[in-house]
């Protein structure tokens, strides 16, 4: 088996953060959101990885995972020109995917607690397609699904205006070999793009063998900053404290992992939260669901409940920052002057709560 990564899209949502980098590389728990999937199709035994990039970010995401050794995979890169949907995806990987079945799993889809029993099923028996179900009140905004009563797909419909089903169709999908045919015979939905719900409902509709499997554990889109967060929590909430920094005068309250090099300074951090390599955290506080990635600066501040990416400084604040997506190299600093007076210097669709 092997599998497809898409790695492209523009992340929208996640402005400004994705005007400089790629979404799939904003990282949980100070790792990239991709590498959760690329553990999870090495955990299942897939190592022979193709990831769809775009021009925009593609030498980004090439840089952070290389030739996938770090992960004891082997990765092949497909460029994608335009965004033209997750089926397109499908479509250009033809050749790289041969006529092996496979698992496609979209790069800023986090689930916790692996993939291994679902590759297991699709596996076991001869399926033409699964599909992994997550049930939720509102779906709307995802693909979802109908099924009928022997477990197998009767209908998959994209962002349905009326509720069809409490079931949304994850970003994690196995195919056989007659997806091809699918993909190459669709056409573009309303919003341009070779939709993955209508490759499903292709298979469906020519009476292949295509079934899903629930989800018991966590999902999450992490397209919005609320995503992100909620990421962030539920690997949190599974890490095992680890101190590889050093300690002054502070204290460590629950479970806190310490990367290399963090050094924390006349503070107290109260977990589950994680210091990336060598930042240091001093006269501050650092509460729970909080990753503060490496060379950042966190002092005379309080922060909690949120993600800091690299090389970001936080000084001086006298305030509590919470429920926060800060970006790379951003410095936030108490202004001169008037104790009332603060000085922003914000990029484009930048979100600020005072
Ligand atoms: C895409 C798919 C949708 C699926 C979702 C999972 O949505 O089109 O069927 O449920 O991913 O994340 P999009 O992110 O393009 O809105």
């Amino acid at each position: 088996m092997k599998g497809l990564v898409l790695s492209g899209g523009k992340g929208t949502r996640l402005r400004p953060l994705t005007y400089t980098g790629a979404k799939q590389l904003v990282p949980v728990a100070n790792k990239p959101v991709l590498f959760y999937a690329l553990e999870d199709l090495v955990e299942a035994g897939v190592t022979e990885i193709g990831i769809v990039i775009s021009p925009e970010t593609g030498d980004q995401v090439q840089h952070e995972v290389g030739d996938g050794s770090q992960f004891g995979a082997r990765i092949t890169y497909i460029p994608q020109a335009q965004p033209l949907g997750i089926a397109h995806g499908i479509k250009i990987a033809q050749e790289f995917l041969g006529g092996d079945p496979f698992i496609l799993f979209l790069g800023d889809n986090f689930i916790r607690g692996g993939i291994v029993a679902q590759v297991d099923a699709f596996r076991k028996e001869a399926m033409d397609a699964q599909i992994i179900l997550y049930e939720m009140q509102d779906p709307s905004s995802m693909g979802v699904a109908v099924m009928n009563g022997d477990g197998r797909v009767q209908k998959v419909v994209e962002k349905p205006k009326q509720f069809i089903s409490p079931y949304a169709v994850i970003g994690i999908y196995m195919f056989g070999p007659a997806v091809f045919d699918a993909v190459n015979n669709i056409k573009p939905s309303a919003r341009g793009e070779l939709e993955i719900t209508d490759t499903i409902q292709y298979l469906v509709d020519k009476g292949l063998n295509v079934r899903a499997h629930n989800l018991t554990d966590a999902w999450v889109d992490t397209g919005r900053i609320g995503d992100m967060l909620e990421a962030n929590r539920l690997v949190l909430e599974v890490m095992q404290a680890q101190n590889h920094g050093t300690l002054e005068n502070s204290v460590l309250e629950g479970r806190v992992i310490l990367e290399e090099g963090a050094r924390v300074i006349n503070s107290k951090i109260r977990g589950p939260a994680i210091i990336g390599k060598r930042t240091l955290v001093q006269d501050a506080f650092v509460g729970p669901y909080t990753s503060i990635h490496h060379d950042c600066t966190v002092r005379n501040c309080e922060i909690e409940h949120s993600i800091v990416l690299e090389n970001s400084h936080l000084e001086d604040l006298h305030t509590r920052v919470a429920d926060s997506l800060i970006g790379r190299n951003v410095h936030i600093q108490r202004a001169d002057g008037h104790a009332q007076t603060i000085r922003f210097m914000l990029g484009d669709y930048s979100n600020v709560g005072i």
